[in-house]
């Protein structure tokens, strides 16, 4: 049976490759699983959680010398020796900016996976422990930032006097400025985002932050949905907002990256020095060079105004039990791509891209880099924004009509209502028109609403219907059996999307209610 072993990273690691869950789920994979002795110890998952999960603790050796390792940090020379011939290591390897690394495993008869390297389109998410730890990073840089600084988050009026709420400005609203937005509005703070990617405006929005957003001529379009160098105007622009803001706010936090460069340095030690003493600053890129003047990686700098900087680097690791869950889970959802017949048997296809993608080394040849992929990040940039009153032609285009016959089936239409008007009898002609214009009003109008408002609109028409069923109520007790067949089904039918409005709506209530989510 083939043996998976998760081997303890003591030392330089708090986190832990597998938890008891993921043992659990690892092992449904027809795995037998070893967990060196006190490798989740520092995760707080104990040996015994891990032995009632169904593994065996066993030495170092042991677990080293499975036939899958699993592991968080790229192994050391030493370690590599300690694989045997024939095992597959899987880890985040960066492979990408440690070509040595790669050569040292290929010099072996084994095969690596970077779990690091999952390409980032749709499907590989489950499998992105860049995300996951990104997104765990955010959230305890905020925690970080309020531990140091002296003041509440949120605003608060109390009988010893009124206490204004802290402004955070979150700089790169990628996955760890989202988190980061979140997690501080969230304690009540007024946060604001900058990031060169507009298309983050509406989700730095949607979780309580305001867009800052730098006007200038050219849009930063990405075809990958990742950022680009920004441009000199875009620079110079920028860097008078992050002067303005570091006056006014409390606490930055910056999280600003481009795939394949050093960090973008977006605040000076000029704006550091313009902030209030006590401020704090965050700045998660210190690793990748820093986008704070002044921050160094791995360390708590104050400044000369009293300003403190934090250059954290394990961000992720300062909430190991969090992290080991939701990388372990990454791993699993990797072995179970891996391991499609759950027969415990690792198979590696090539043809598949995000499996493809993760091969560093396969049975001692080097795999790496593998081909490109197309990552689809973001939506794709709109060749041209939709604008509000469109021309006729444009609508025409919409329709696949051509103007001409537009106007042809425009003229038809008033002919007939005027033909049905001049002949039925009275008060017909009347009822008739004040049907189409209800309908061509009500057309433009909902029309004009937003399709992401189209299901609580809906859920909501039940003004419409109470009229229906009033209507319907005053036919009812008429003599014509017929009239009173029809006015019983407009009741009918009207009160079932009453109802169902109202039940809809309230689903959709209990959704945004902290006290019905089930992550609340
Ligand atoms: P990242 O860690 O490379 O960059 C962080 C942020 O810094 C980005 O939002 C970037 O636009 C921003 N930035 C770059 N230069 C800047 C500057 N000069 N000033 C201010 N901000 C600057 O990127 P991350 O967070 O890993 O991912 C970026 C986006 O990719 C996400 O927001 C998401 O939309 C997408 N994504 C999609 C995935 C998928 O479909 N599987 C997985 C992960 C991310």
């Amino acid at each position: 049976m083939t043996r998976i072993g998760i081997v303890g990273e003591f030392g330089r690691e708090t986190r832990v490759a597998a938890t008891p869950v993921t043992v659990r789920q690892l092992a449904e994979l027809g795995y037998n699983i070893v967990v060196e002795k006190g490798a989740g110890e520092l995760s707080s998952f104990l040996d015994n959680a891990y032995a009632a999960a169904g593994a065996t603790i066993v030495g170092a050796d042991e677990a080293w010398g499975s036939d899958i390792v699993l592991r968080i940090n790229p192994p050391t020379e030493e370690e590599i020796g300690r694989l045997t011939d024939g095992a597959t290591l899987i880890g985040m390897l960066s492979p990408a900016l440690r070509p040595e690394l790669v050569e040292a495993l290929a010099a072996r008869p084994i095969t690596a996976l970077a779990l690091d390297a999952v390409p980032r389109i749709s499907r590989a998410q489950a499998m992105d422990v860049l995300s996951s730890m990104a997104n765990i990073a955010g959230y305890r840089a905020v925690i970080e930032a309020t531990h140091e600084f002296g003041r509440f988050f949120t605003g608060q009026i109390t009988a010893a006097g009124k206490v204004p709420p802290a402004k955070v400005l979150v700089a790169g609203a990628g996955v760890a400025g989202l988190a980061a937005i979140g997690a501080a509005s969230s304690l009540g703070a007024i946060v604001r985002a900058t990031d060169p990617r507009p298309e983050v405006a509406d989700q730095v929005k949607s979780i309580g932050g305001v867009y800052l957003k730098v006007e200038v001529e050219e849009v930063m379009t990405s075809a990958d949905g990742y950022a680009k160098a920004t441009s000199e105007a875009y620079n110079r622009r920028a860097a008078e907002i992050y002067s303005e803001q570091a006056r006014d706010v409390d606490i930055i936090i910056t999280t600003a990256l481009i795939p394949g460069r050093p960090a973008p340095k977006l605040l000076t030690a000029e704006d550091v020095a313009e902030m209030r003493p006590g401020s704090v600053i965050v700045d998660m890129a210190a690793g990748q060079g820093g986008n704070v003047e002044g921050s160094v990686a791995g360390e708590r700098v104050v400044t000369d105004n009293g300003v403190v900087i934090l250059g954290y680097t394990d961000l992720p690791a300062r909430l190991p039990a969090q992290a080991s869950q939701l990388y372990g889970t990454n791993l699993l959802n990797l072995l179970k791509l891996l391991t499609k017949e759950k027969d415990g048997q690792l198979r590696i296809d090539f043809e598949d891209v995000v499996q493809r993608s993760v091969t560093v080394v396969r049975n001692g040849e080097k795999t790496w880099p593998p081909p490109p992929v197309q990552v689809s990040a973001a939506p794709p940039a709109q060749a041209q924004a939709p604008h509000a009153g469109g021309s006729a032609a444009d609508t025409a285009k919409k329709t696949g009509l051509s103007p001409a016959g537009k106007a042809g089936l425009i003229a038809a239409g008033m002919a007939m209502l005027f033909g049905i008007n001049a002949v039925a009898p009275a008060p017909l002609p009347q009822h008739f028109t004040v049907l189409l214009l209800s309908i061509v009003i009500g057309f433009y109008v909902i029309g004009k609403v937003h399709h992401a408002l189209h299901t609580p609109l809906m859920s909501v028409t039940n003004a419409i219907s109470g009229i229906i069923v009033v209507g319907a109520l005053l036919q009812i007790t008429s003599g014509n059996t017929f009239m009173q067949i029809m006015a019983a089904v407009a009741v009918l039918l009207a009160s079932i999307n009453i109802f169902g409005g109202f039940a809809v709506t309230r689903r959709m209530l209990a959704m945004f209610s902290r006290g019905n989510r089930a992550d609340g």
